[in-house]
């Protein structure tokens, strides 16, 4: 039975019913939370956007239509009630909802539509599955948490939106079908029916089209936008996800940091009452590998990284010598309280480094008494096992850790353990946000796949001026200037200042190893438009999602995003991506090697 809504007009949403409405009238529509029968009497908990709202009806007072089809009602069903509103009896009163002192005393009741018994239970407090949760995220999306992250985010983005408004920018929309920017990851692909064998390519970002607005002479641009990009998923990963993004013209590097940490102040402020100090620490990209491991450090607590290379490096213990000998380091953390951890403990640490391509994790355990257990007192002396102590300021009862390798190794593996650690001995809140600036990236780093420099951020950095001098001897040595802003851990954004000198930029491509004729095919347009005036500029985008990931608590930016794909970038609601009409495949100049015909083929 599914009834209309004719002559009926919502009045009052169900979280904003109030003491002050008693004695009123009044009309609330939602979803059947739970339904009560206590035989006479029936309650329906109704729930909206806004929360529940009680809903009474006496069997023994209310006309014998009303009292069926309050009795019909299951969960999910969605109806339309309208009715007094009454103060609950002293012992009905519920201090747990916020509308707990008040009920609706129905006079009438319309089923506007009916539901099947839901695949799992609309409250928070459920353990399902997340591909049960995803193939019905609709559903998933009316529980109250999911619900609270949504209107976190239109939040969020209103007043970022308000922020960048009082700043003069001009939000401005850039294509989604263009042509491909680099930003290190595959494209997105969309193939042209007018132009057979043409593609499309999805923005990995608007990079290319806000440097050429800054051409345009719109000085101030951001946009909330949409980007592509085709890479393994993570959980701080989407292959389509949200940036704020933005460009301004005539800035330098310390314009923009000043405006991105205001408008990250004031949106803490105005969504979180977190109050975050400003200016935010900076910290430069060497300074933030040394210390942390990490270019993108949770700072929320210590246990520093300790280069230990002068301390060791004229002990006998082959491993330490070969990564020295290799151009490596030995570097160590303390992690303080730790020395009591069991053998088994450790051993799992050891395990978990070598998935960073550690060969190994020496310790060195300080018992109560001061002495030491180590496995690796056979290779020294007990002199030398207490300096090391004493380099990492080891105190009875800490557990020293050290791993020794290419300083690539050695980083990855003490950053990652460094924050397994953190978890273990639950060192860090949720709700506590520590922001930093890492600052003087290097400009490009050298793939051993390639056989090239690749840019780190991406080419249209501008290098540092006091490293200018470098591009043409070192340019693996020359830093740009380009930053991220970090929040516990995470990268939240990252921009830099871009390069406006058509010289300069040619010589970047020509670092990257692109030809001229290759260059001038995939950036053209941008070569030209630097032939007719531009100004100096530069930008940053966050990353949205993120950002309310943090916000909330969330352990995912799946949990943030209205209708995300999984770990193999499908989308278990839709079942995205899916076959094609063999005509739309014509028509497009497309045919599709079969897996099998490649297999046959191969054989
Ligand atoms: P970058 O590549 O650093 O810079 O991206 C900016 C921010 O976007 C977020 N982000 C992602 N979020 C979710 N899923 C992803 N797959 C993903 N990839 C990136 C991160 C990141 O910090 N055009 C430049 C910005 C600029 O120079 O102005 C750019 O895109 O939070
Ligand atoms: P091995 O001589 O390889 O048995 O190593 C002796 C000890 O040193 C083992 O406990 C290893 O875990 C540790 N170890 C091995 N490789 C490294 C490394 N690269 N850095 C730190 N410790 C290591």
């Amino acid at each position: 039975m599914s009834e209309a809504l004719t002559g009926l007009k919502r009045s009052c949403m169900c979280g904003n019913v109030t003491e002050e409405m008693i004695g009123q009238e009044i009309t609330v529509m939602g979803w059947v939370q739970r339904r009560r029968d206590l035989g006479q009497l029936i309650f329906i908990a109704l729930r909206d956007r806004t929360g529940l709202m009680q809903i009474a009806v006496d069997g023994n007072v209310a006309a014998p239509e009303l009292f069926q089809k309050a009795e019909a009602s299951r969960s999910e069903f969605v109806l339309a009630v309208r009715g007094l509103v009454a103060a609950r009896t002293e012992g009905n009163i519920n201090p747990n909802m916020k509308t707990g002192t008040v009920e609706l005393i129905a006079s009438e009741i319309r089923i506007l539509s009916e539901s099947e018994t839901t695949p799992f239970q609309i409250e928070d407090s459920i353990t399902v599955k997340d591909d049960l949760r995803l193939k019905y995220r609709y559903l998933d999306l009316r529980r109250p948490n999911q619900l609270y992250n949504m209107v976190l985010r239109h939040k969020v983005v209103q007043e970022m939106r308000n922020f960048l408004d009082t700043q003069d920018f001009l939000e401005i929309e850039t294509p989604i079908l263009g042509k491909s920017t680099p930003e290190g990851a595959r494209d997105y692909l969309v193939p042209s029916r007018v132009h057979p064998g043409n593609f499309y390519g999805l923005p990995q970002s608007p990079q290319l089209y806000k440097q050429l607005l800054m051409v345009s002479g719109m000085d101030r641009y951001y946009q909330v936008a949409k980007c592509f990009r085709d890479e393994d998923l993570r959980a701080d990963r989407q292959p389509e996800f949200t940036q704020v993004d933005m460009e301004l013209s005539f800035v330098d590097v310390e314009d923009i940091m000043d405006i991105n940490e205001r408008m990250m102040q004031k949106t803490f402020k105005e969504i979180m009452n977190v109050d975050v100090p400003l200016p935010m620490d900076r910290m430069t990209y060497k300074e933030a590998m040394e210390r942390f491991g990490s270019d993108k450090p949770d700072v929320r607590f210590g246990m520093e990284l300790v280069n230990i290379s002068e301390v060791v490096k004229d002990t006998e213990f082959v491993v330490f010598q070969n990564a020295l000998q290799a151009g490596g380091s030995v570097r160590a953390i303390n992690a303080k309280g730790c020395g009591s951890f069991p053998r088994k403990k450790i051993d799992s640490l050891v395990e978990f480094v070598k998935t960073y391509r550690a060969k190994g994790l020496a310790w060195i355990a300080i018992n109560a008494d001061g002495t030491l257990k180590t496995q690796i007192a056979k290779f020294f002396s007990e002199e030398k096992l207490q300096e090391i102590v004493s380099a990492m300021d080891g105190q009875p009862g800490d557990l020293i850790l050290i791993c020794a390798d290419s300083d690539k190794v050695v980083y990855d593996s003490l950053g990652a353990l460094r924050l397994e650690l953190s978890k273990i001995l639950e060192l860090t809140k949720a709700d506590d946000f520590k922001f930093i600036w890492i600052t003087e990236f290097p400009m490009l780093e050298w793939d051993e796949e390639a056989n090239r420099f690749v840019a780190v951020h991406h080419p249209f950095t501008a290098p540092m001026d006091e490293d200018l001098h470098l591009l043409d001897t070192e340019p693996g040595k020359v830093r740009a200037k380009a930053y991220d802003i970090v929040l516990n851990g995470y990268e939240l954004g990252g921009g830099s200042i871009r390069i406006h000198r058509r010289d300069i930029q040619q010589k970047m491509f020509e670092l990257l190893g692109f030809t001229p004729e290759d260059a001038q095919e995939r950036f053209g347009f941008l070569l030209d438009a630097f032939q007719y005036g531009v100004p100096p500029h530069g930008g940053l985008a966050f990353g949205l999602d993120r950002i309310i990931m943090l916000m909330t608590g969330a352990t995912s930016i799946r949990d943030v995003i209205a209708f995300p794909k999984v770990k193999d970038a499908s989308c278990p609601m839709t079942q995205a991506p899916g076959l094609v009409e063999e005509v739309q495949l014509d028509e497009l100049g497309i045919s599709i090697n079969e897996v099998e015909e490649v297999e046959e083929v191969t054989e």
